[in-house]
């Protein structure tokens, strides 16, 4: 069995966490939920095509939208926004599987409004994911980033990410032009040793 007092437990359905940005901004952070749907794709609306074509998913189909507050399970994917005023500012993800050989890694997203750059909350978003992810498990965390995508490989360098590969042409944005992804990784806890449940 871990040792709660120094692996702190979360309950995913109440966390949540008032912060400050540099310019004192009150933002709260919180997993979504439905009813957040509209608000997300208000949120995803403002997206540059330029920005929208580096990122996973289609954020502009409502459609992509509805399914994920259709079928949220923190278990697989949790997302925690950032919320000033009733409006979503930001959307960062972690992504698990609960068996395999992946079962005590983390994969990272994060998209910031763009009038919110630069004050911090992508650090803060960033740091906060890591302590959940500390708190639910998870060993390491990885991000893929565009390797261009300077901002966020220095957010992620300033929350303890380091550089673990760069793989050239590894996706293709929305235009089918390949780029090249640098993957960075975090090491959030030691492996435990209790008997790992392999499930293939
Ligand atoms: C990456 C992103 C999340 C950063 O969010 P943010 O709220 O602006 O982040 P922060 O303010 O905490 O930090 C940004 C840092 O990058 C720096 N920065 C900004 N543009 C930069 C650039 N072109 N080159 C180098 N550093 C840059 C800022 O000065 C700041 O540095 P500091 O923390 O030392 O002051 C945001 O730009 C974003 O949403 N981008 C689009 C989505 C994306 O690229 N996601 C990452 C892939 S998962």
């Amino acid at each position: 069995m871990l040792n709660e007092s120094i692996y702190p437990k979360i309950d995913l359905n109440t966390y949540q966490r008032e912060t400050k940005l540099k310019d004192g901004t009150k933002v709260l952070l919180r997993p979504m939920v439905a009813e957040d749907q509209d608000a997300l794709y208000e949120f995803f609306k403002g997206v540059a095509r330029d920005v929208a074509r580096y990122l996973r998913d289609d954020v502009s189909s409502r459609f992509v939208v509805e399914k994920w507050a259709k079928n949220l399970d923190y278990e697989k994917t949790l997302p925690i926004l950032a919320i000033e005023d009733d409006a979503i500012i930001a959307d960062a993800t972690l992504n698990r599987r609960r068996s395999g050989w992946k079962h005590h890694l983390g994969t990272v997203r994060i998209f910031v409004h763009r009038d919110y750059r630069d004050f911090g909350l992508g650090h803060l978003m960033i740091k906060e994911i890591v302590d959940i992810a500390y708190k639910l498990g998870i060993e390491k965390l990885i991000a893929e980033v565009p390797d261009l995508n300077t901002a966020a490989i220095h957010a992620f360098n300033r929350a303890g990410f380091y550089r673990a590969a760069l793989i050239p042409n590894m996706v293709k944005d929305r235009e089918n032009m390949p780029v090249d992804i640098a993957v960075m990784m975090k090491d959030v806890r030691p492996p435990h040793d209790d008997a790992y449940d392999y499930d293939f």
